[in-house]
């Protein structure tokens, strides 16, 4: 069922300061920022060869991410994203084993346009999991 890692997401409280340490200090490309209000973040990503780095700031008053900065202003690793073939077979596939589906279970379109689910970090080692479509 497990595709490859697409994505490790930093939640970060600023994200201009964050994309400049990528770009400047470590030397990386980095993606115009993209607003997600759907998601409540703004987006940016870093292609490192074999995988992305996708940095997160909050959007609008109700953003997921803002609990997550209060406890860890300075940010902090926030969710891993994997890749599965088929979104809702792997959904009906982790209900089935006992996962806890966020949200509504329906997935939502992320930031590559593909549909996106999350699933609850204490069913996988207290980390927060994004799946995508590939
Ligand atoms: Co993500």
């Amino acid at each position: 069922m497990l595709g490859r890692l697409n994505h490790v997401a930093i939640a970060v409280p600023d994200l201009a300061a964050a994309s400049a340490v990528y770009r400047d200090t470590l030397g990386a490309k980095v993606t115009e920022p993209q607003a997600l209000p759907e998601h409540g973040v703004t987006v940016v990503f870093i292609d490192v060869g074999n995988t992305k780095i996708e940095l997160l700031e909050p959007l609008g008053e109700n953003s997921p991410i803002a609990a997550f900065l209060a406890k860890s202003p300075s940010g902090g690793m926030h969710h891993v994203c994997y890749e599965v073939d088929d979104i809702l077979a792997a959904r009906d596939h982790l209900k089935a084993s006992g996962a806890r589906v966020l949200g509504d279970g329906n997935p939502k379109t992320g930031a590559h346009g593909k549909p996106v689910l999350f699933l609850h970090p204490k069913d996988f080692q207290g980390t927060l999991v994004e799946l995508e479509q590939a």
